[in-house]
């Protein structure tokens, strides 16, 4: 990892449960003031379970509807940090080697996601840039989630593991005593930041 904190990272988001987490992740983002640039790349299956867990609609204003009251807070000022880039496009900036992306995180990513990803699968834009991630050696995070894990699921944790990436599950943790949804998706997301060089101030400290 290079001793500059991120500065351009690449936000995918796939169809496995867990779009809170997302949600939360992405305004932090929006507010770290460090980070200048993110693309944000959604799947087909991601927009589904983005409608049934937060009540999304469709992929028109999906930032701005991913981040939800945060921007609302903001006088409904459109994020022109994140910017959407198409599954579809693998001509897209990240789907080159050559663009300066920092890191990548997947989150929630799904074990279809995974399992194209550790297969070198690479035919949509999440799976190329995760690719592109890999071979340039730059961080990519995968948040994966799924349960029970059968042994494909985890021979491909292996395989993305083997080849660099960092398999962060996404499973809280308790023993802070989280109040709600929000905060136990808050301190997640700051412990994946902080992962990647960007540690966030607010974040649970254990103190022993
Ligand atoms: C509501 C809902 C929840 C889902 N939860 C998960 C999950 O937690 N993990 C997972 O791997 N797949 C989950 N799936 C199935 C994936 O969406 C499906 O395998 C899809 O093909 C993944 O596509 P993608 O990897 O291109 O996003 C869920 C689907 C729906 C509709």
């Amino acid at each position: 990892m290079s001793n500059h904190p991120p500065q351009n990272l690449t936000v995918a988001t796939t169809g496995a449960s867990g779009a809170i987490f997302l949600r939360h992740f992405l305004q932090i983002v929006e507010r770290d003031r460090r980070i200048q640039t993110v693309n944000f790349i959604a799947s087909d299956s991601a927009l589904r379970v983005l409608a049934e867990e937060l009540g999304l609609r469709g992929r028109s204003n999906l930032i701005s509807q991913i981040l939800g009251s945060s921007i609302r807070a903001s006088g409904g000022r459109s994020p022109r940090k994140i910017q959407l880039q198409s599954n579809d496009d693998i001509g897209a900036n990240v789907a080159s080697g050559s663009y300066p992306a920092d890191a990548m995180v997947v989150i929630p990513c799904s074990v279809g996601t995974l399992a194209r990803i550790a297969h070198g699968d690479a035919s949509h834009l999440i799976e190329r840039a995760a690719d592109v991630s890999l071979k340039e050696k730059r961080p990519l995070v995968l948040c994966v989630r799924e349960t029970p894990l059968n042994k494909i699921h985890i021979r491909n944790m292996y395989r993305a593991a083997d080849a660099g990436a960092t398999v962060f599950p996404l499973i809280p943790a308790f023993y802070y005593r989280p109040a709600s949804l929000d905060q136990m998706a808050r301190e997640f997301a700051y412990r994946v930041l902080a992962h990647l060089g960007l540690p966030q101030p607010p974040a649970f400290r254990w103190k022993g």
